[in-house]
């Protein structure tokens, strides 16, 4: 039966059972699988029969988890990476040539930023950037080898959010795949392929797993884009362990009402933050005030977990506010149970200049809060005390 409602995709689409029958898929720990005969093996290798021949390949456990994101994202179907990081790599190095042109929002997490600008480049795979204000210009970047746009939304840490249908309707005008990092909003919150993206890719060490504890990542889209990603990652390797796999699928079955939770504790932070006098341009995608609130409602559900804002008083007052907080963990990571403060300046981007900071929307006294699921009054109360002190 082909369940349509998010919620049963999350909990029904699981692995055939075992003759066991068992209720919760099992985690397959297995590098590899038997065959009947040569025939068997033959058809196998050929690809006349779809079926597991090495985890490096395929697995039940990193099968399900994949096939898991892409009916929640309205994908043919996936592949599952180790990292979030791998994804990203992979899905962009089976696609492209020597030659090819990216372009890409400047606001993109840091280390896909150096795949741009640093190893690319060795590979005469050149890029162009476009702010988050600019969507009305990535048509003048586009040159004859341009063959993919690339966005994150909303963006990280600068919480801005692009127009996923304007992207769309460039990329369908002039031919170029579009890929959306769509790491921060889930399949929950926002389908980027609804907006016309080809490829949409989650790095699920953040809201999917949602309790910090594995790294994961997942590409879906179109069954021709995903193949050729497919025959890339078997013969490069960066396929994710059956165990994390597990675990990822696992945490699916509760994203929705984590998520409705993250969301409701997110907005009342959001607006706490808004009033306070210490503060200036707190950021949520569903506060009023965010510059693309009209956006964010038309392709977001509800506004994430992600909420930033400015310390009055520049990077000492910021790495003051981070001193002081006793709840909520100083710690780069996100999408936890556990609220997560950070301060940009000094520790993720601490290696760009203030003028690169600026570029990618992050001023000195940016704090940057993944909120969490504890009680939003004691989450509140940790702000509020580290604010005053
Ligand atoms: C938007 C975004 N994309 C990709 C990544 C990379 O994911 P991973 O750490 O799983 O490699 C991150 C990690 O923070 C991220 O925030």
């Amino acid at each position: 039966m082909d369940h349509k409602n998010f919620e049963t995709i999350a909990i029904r689409t699981q692995t055939e059972r075992s003759q066991y029958q068992e209720h919760s898929v099992p985690i397959y720990l297995t590098s590899s699988y038997v065959f009947e005969d040569a025939e068997d093996m033959r058809a196998s290798f050929s690809e006349e029969k779809e079926r597991n021949i090495y985890s490096r390949f395929s697995n039940p456990n990193t099968s399900e988890f994949a096939e898991k994101i892409a009916k929640m994202e309205g994908a043919d179907t996936g592949f599952a990476f180790a990292t979030g990081m791998s994804a990203v790599f992979s899905t962009l190095a089976a696609l492209l040539n020597s030659g090819d042109h990216i372009i890409s929002s400047r606001s993109v997490f840091g280390s896909t930023h150096a795949l741009f600008t640093k190893y690319f480049p060795k590979w005469n795979i050149s890029h162009s950037y476009f702010s988050v204000t600019e969507v009305d210009k990535i048509e003048s970047l586009i040159t004859p080898e341009s063959k993919i746009l690339f966005a994150e939304s909303p963006t990280n840490p600068g919480v801005d959010i692009l127009d996923l249908e304007k992207l769309g309707e460039i990329a369908k005008k002039h031919n170029l795949i579009l890929i959306i990092d769509n790491c921060f909003a889930t399949p929950y919150l926002q389908n980027p392929i609804k907006f016309g993206a080809d490829l949409v890719i989650h790095s699920a060490t953040k809201l999917i797993d949602g309790q910090g504890r594995v790294l994961g990542g997942v590409t879906v889209g179109s069954a021709e884009l995903i193949r050729e990603i497919y025959l890339f990652s078997r013969n490069t390797g960066p396929a994710l362990s059956p165990f994390n796999a597990w675990i990822l699928s696992k945490s699916l079955e509760t994203l929705p009402v984590r998520l409705d939770r993250h969301c409701e504790n997110a907005l009342k932070v959001a607006e706490f933050l808004e009033a306070d006098p210490n503060t200036a341009n707190v950021k949520y995608p569903f506060l009023k005030s965010h510059p693309q609130y009209e956006i964010a409602k038309k392709q977001m559900k509800q506004g994430g977990n992600i909420v930033s804002f400015e310390i009055k008083g520049g990077i000492e007052a910021g790495r003051k506010f981070i001193d002081a907080i006793q709840l909520c963990s100083r710690s780069a990571n996100l999408g936890d149970t556990r609220s997560i403060v950070t301060h940009p300046a000094s520790t993720t981007h601490s290696k760009l200049s203030d003028e690169e900071r600026l570029e990618t929307g992050i001023s000195p006294g940016l704090v940057r809060i993944s909120v969490g699921l504890e009680h939003v009054d004691d989450i509140i109360g940790d702000l509020k005390q580290a604010l005053n002190s």
